[in-house]
């Protein structure tokens, strides 16, 4: 089994896309059963309301469900789970405040696994929530190739398939 929590500053647009697409790409592998996959934000500003509207039309526009309450994310959060995937530099901050710099080894900008490592944009800012879906899908699809190639122990993964 491995943990991933999906992790941005308001739990309701990147990374509650996060959650719903590499949930999708872990189905379409048959490693459902394989991946506990959540999400959360480093700040309480959101806590309790859905995923914000653009960033569903967004998940629909791609045939993603896109249900999810928003929650801030907790110190035993990161200690439960494999891999913390941020989205920008600023999340990694604040993550690392959080655990006071401890577990610092699983926590990752999700686009860090990509050919071209950088922050995934805050929608919230640029109003761009197309741009973020793609950034988002791109880190997700190599994050899910990392896993396959380098972890595949972790799930029982036969390299052969
Ligand atoms: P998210 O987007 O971190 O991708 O969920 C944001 C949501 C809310 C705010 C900022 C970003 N806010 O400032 O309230």
């Amino acid at each position: 089994m491995v943990s991933v929590i999906f992790v941005c500053l308001g739990n309701i647009c990147r990374s509650p896309m996060g959650e719903m697409i590499l949930k999708k790409m872990v189905e379409e592998k048959g490693l459902a059963h394989s991946f506990c996959i959540t999400s959360a934000g480093t700040s309480d500003c959101e806590e309790g309301n859905p995923v914000y509207p653009p960033a569903v039309r967004a998940l629909k526009a791609h045939g993603l469900p896109y249900t999810h309450t928003a929650r801030q994310l907790t110190k035993k959060d990161v200690i439960n789970n494999d891999y913390i995937l941020v989205m920008d530099s600023e999340n990694l901050f604040d993550v690392l405040r959080l655990t006071s710099g401890e577990f610092g080894e699983k926590i990752f900008k999700l686009c860090s696994f990509t050919p071209s490592p950088r922050d995934v944009a805050d929608p919230w800012i640029t109003g761009d929530f197309e741009t973020a879906f793609n950034d988002i899908t791109e880190g997700c699809g190599y994050f899910l190739e990392y896993l396959l190639r380098e972890k595949a122990e972790m799930f029982g993964y036969d390299k052969r398939h």
